[in-house]
């Protein structure tokens, strides 16, 4: 680890980032089994892909896996399984009811000297390199929160929600597409600037479901990367399909 103590913000002190994976939802929406981020795409657990996915960049040294609060002891194994390249270590800390909980905990558990970090769903498994590296390269040239993101295909409706299940619900505004963007996953921040969002912004209800959006409530400026198409977030059962079908075009390119 970097001795940080001489560093000023214009210094050339080394840049050491390291990667928080949230993996401790159940999810739901994909329909009962293993939590989320245990089910296998290809005949190796999402979370795993995921991992890898952090690993294969070079600009990341640690991942932080933030297991189901009672299958820390099952993630770790199954890391221990899956062997990570010499670069990245890693370490199973247990997450909490919510994923902004979750993500405290990631961070609770980074050593001194991390710079930078990553915040990445196990449930984006098979996000590319280019895009984690696009990531890392926009915070460590000094932008304090960075998202990757995706214009959108579908139009999108402001609604007033229903009250009962099944009734229409009112459209109250049609936000301009074009100023749209969907975002995904690795969010990038400067350390120092998530750790004070987490403990400068209130947990309520769900908690927040996106880092950079706790990171904009302190009035920080977050900027976007291009996304990928590849980054999407398995939640329902057709993304299996998809990510199933991601996978073997992989191999069938890679073959050649
Ligand atoms: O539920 P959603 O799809 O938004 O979850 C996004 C990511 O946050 C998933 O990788 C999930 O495992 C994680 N999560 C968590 N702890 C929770 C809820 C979700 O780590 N309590």
């Amino acid at each position: 680890m970097s001795d940080e103590s001489h560093a000023s913000p214009q210094s050339t002190a080394p840049h050491l980032t390291a990667a928080v994976i949230p993996a401790a939802g159940r999810g739901v929406r994909l329909g009962p089994g293993a939590p989320k981020a245990l089910r296998a795409l290809s005949g190796l657990p999402m979370l795993i892909h995921a991992v890898r996915a952090m690993a294969a960049s070079r600009g990341v040294s640690l991942v932080v896996v933030v297991a189901p609060p009672d299958g820390a002891v099952e993630v770790k194994n199954l890391l221990d399984e899956h062997a990570l390249p010499e670069t990245t270590d890693y370490v199973v800390v247990p997450g909490g009811d919510t994923r902004q909980e979750s993500v405290r905990a990631g961070l609770d558990a980074l050593p001194p000297g991390i710079t930078e970090v990553l915040v990445h769903d196990a449930a984006r498994p098979l996000v590319p390199v280019d895009t984690v590296d696009a990531v890392i390269e926009a915070v460590r040239g000094g932008a304090p929160a960075v998202v990757p993101a995706l214009p959108l295909a579908d139009t999108v409706k402001q609604v007033e929600p229903a009250t009962e299940s099944g009734a229409p619900e009112p459209v109250v505004a049609t936000p301009e597409r074009a100023l749209l963007r969907a975002v995904q996953t690795p969010q990038g921040f400067d350390l120092a600037t998530l750790i004070r969002a987490h403990e400068q912004v209130a947990l309520n209800g769900e908690g927040a479901t996106d880092d950079a959006g706790m990171v904009e409530q302190l009035g920080v400026q977050v900027v976007v990367v291009p996304g990928h198409e590849e980054a999407f977030k398995v939640t329902r059962p057709l993304d299996l399909v998809l990510a199933e079908a991601v996978l073997a075009r992989r191999r069938a390119n890679d073959g050649f």
